[in-house]
């Protein structure tokens, strides 16, 4: 038998809500910017493309994280589409926004830092900020894209993440 929970979102019950959004299995991302303090980095599973023509994306960033005022004002960023074998990168992010800082890492022509070994990558102009309530909508313009394949499970896989734990893709054997 189903146990199902009914619930009106208030202040009092907001773990019932975020539960119920963290049952959407999601990709997860790291958005990269740059920054007179270095590489900023922030862990994102709000991604969504958005538009092929123009080729827009966009993501999400909780106004009350201390990292916010490096993406808020950023003309440029790169989306990274994490892979599995990138899981312990998607913590060391999530925990530390400048954790970056001393990798070995990659910088296109807006100074935007690049991550290697990603799925797939979005380099973009900020193209639009949309009020999200407490987050802010980030709309990127899409200068430059790669894809990249790899031979290794790990490496090809998509991370995942999916009633607050991370897992992988894999797609359903057809019979
Ligand atoms: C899988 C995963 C997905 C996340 N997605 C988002 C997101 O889309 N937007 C966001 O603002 N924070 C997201 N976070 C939280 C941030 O990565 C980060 O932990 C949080 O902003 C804390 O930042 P602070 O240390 O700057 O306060 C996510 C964290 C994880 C582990």
């Amino acid at each position: 038998m189903t146990h199902q929970t009914d619930f009106v979102p208030s202040a009092e019950n907001s773990r019932l809500l975020r539960d119920a959004f963290g049952r959407f299995a999601t990709g997860v991302t790291i958005v990269t910017v740059a920054s007179e303090d270095g590489p900023v980095a922030i862990t994102a599973n709000s991604f969504s493309s958005l538009s092929l023509s123009p080729p827009l994306l966009l993501w999400s960033i909780d106004r009350g994280a201390n990292r916010f005022r490096y993406f808020e004002q950023a003309e440029h960023f790169a989306v990274h589409i994490l892979s599995a074998a990138q899981k312990s990168l998607c913590w060391d992010v999530a925990k530390d926004a400048f954790c970056l800082r001393g990798r070995a890492l990659g910088e296109n022509g807006d100074g935007v830092p690049l991550l290697e070994g990603a799925l797939a990558r979005f380099e973009c102009a900020r193209h639009a900020a949309y009020d999200g309530g407490d987050h802010m909508i980030c709309v990127g313009r899409v200068l430059r894209a790669s894809l990249s394949e790899a031979d290794c499970a790990d490496a090809s896989e998509a991370l995942t993440f999916f009633k607050g734990s991370e897992g992988r893709f894999h797609p359903i054997e057809s019979a």
